[in-house]
């Protein structure tokens, strides 16, 4: 059996350090990280894109070390009889932890501050004289008692909730496939939003923990944006593409939108000065690489050696 683990340095490296550091998944006998297999029977990847890409006849599994799949052609995987994995949850603190600090951060302006600050110094601005102007500059807003919305209440949306409970916000869930009474035990006190135009209505803040599908893609667009409160501001920690960028460029020009911030930097709105872009950081953390790899290689080897199918 041999598995190629398709990915970068970083998370090679990741999975090697779980190896060596006692899981011992790659140090299976028969269970071989070999980056050069011709075919192998499993690919364990983060973020290449397997769309373009032969698979070769032998292959019996892809294991995606992350929450979307959207990067593997699942249809023509389903066709041929490979199981395709996901790690749910296994980055899910991560991304919650990026939100919470993004929402508030945005609230306070913290980026932009920072960004005056650092370059009207470089310009030869004296620091008292920038401290004076700029705490009349950058009043920002407390997230306490403002309304988050969150749209999908699956791993990461539940945990947001939770954690936006506690900063005393109100939360309003929607989630399509979650049924209310779920919702309301992953997510204490979460008001159910109806439709999702209820909680477009009435959010301070929008979060999105959705998949990329043909329903989500452009769920953010002129319509939509039509029924938000003024100034909203949107976090997008689950895919780009969620998000009509043309409609997005005029909602931030009118100041329908508040803030964007975006874990998939979008040239059409990258510079504008109330777009927070990050460059998809939001499960990037040592722990949340560890976790991923961790799960994704327990389920490749687990299917490989006894066919269990085990998403988790
Ligand atoms: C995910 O789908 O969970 C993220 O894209 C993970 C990642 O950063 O690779």
């Amino acid at each position: 059996m041999t598995t190629t683990i398709l990915e970068t340095v970083k998370t090679i490296k990741t999975l090697n350090a779980i190896a060596q550091t006692g899981l011992n998944v790659f140090n299976q006998p028969n269970f071989k990280v070999d980056d050069e297999s011709e075919n192998p029977d499993a690919y364990v990847l983060r973020s290449f894109n397997m769309h373009e890409m032969e698979l070769g006849n032998n292959v019996k599994a892809i294991a995606r070390a992350g929450a979307g799949v959207n990067n593997i052609p699942v249809d023509k995987c389903t066709e041929n009889g490979i199981v395709v994995f996901n790690t749910p949850g296994a980055n899910a603190n991560a991304v919650k932890e990026l939100v919470l600090t993004s929402l508030m951060a945005s609230s306070r302006n913290l980026f932009d501050g920072i960004r005056w600050t650092r370059t009207l110094e470089e310009e030869g601005e004296k620091i008292p004289k920038l401290v004076e102007a700029g705490k009349k500059q950058f009043v920002g807003k407390e997230a306490k008692g403002k309304t988050l919305g969150i749209i999908g209440l699956g791993a990461i949306g539940a945990l947001v909730a939770n954690d936006a409970l506690d900063l005393d916000m109100d939360v309003i869930g929607f989630d399509p496939f979650i049924s209310v009474n779920t919702a309301w035990n992953l997510s204490r006190n979460v008001q159910r939003a109806m439709t999702i135009e209820e909680l477009f209505a009435n959010s301070d803040y929008i979060t999105v923990h959705v998949p990329l599908t043909d329903k989500t893609k452009g769920m953010f667009n002129k319509e939509t944006f039509s029924i938000m409160k003024e100034g909203v501001h949107i976090l997008n920690f689950s895919r780009g593409e969620l998000v009509n960028e043309d409609d997005m460029r005029l909602a931030l020009e009118s100041g329908t939108v508040g803030k964007y911030i975006t874990d998939f930097p979008n040239e059409n709105v990258l510079k504008m000065n109330n777009v927070i872009p990050i460059p998809h950081l939001g499960a990037s953390t040592k722990e949340s690489e560890e976790n991923c790899a961790r799960m994704a290689a327990h389920q490749v080897k687990d299917f490989l050696e006894t066919g269990n199918i085990k998403n988790s």
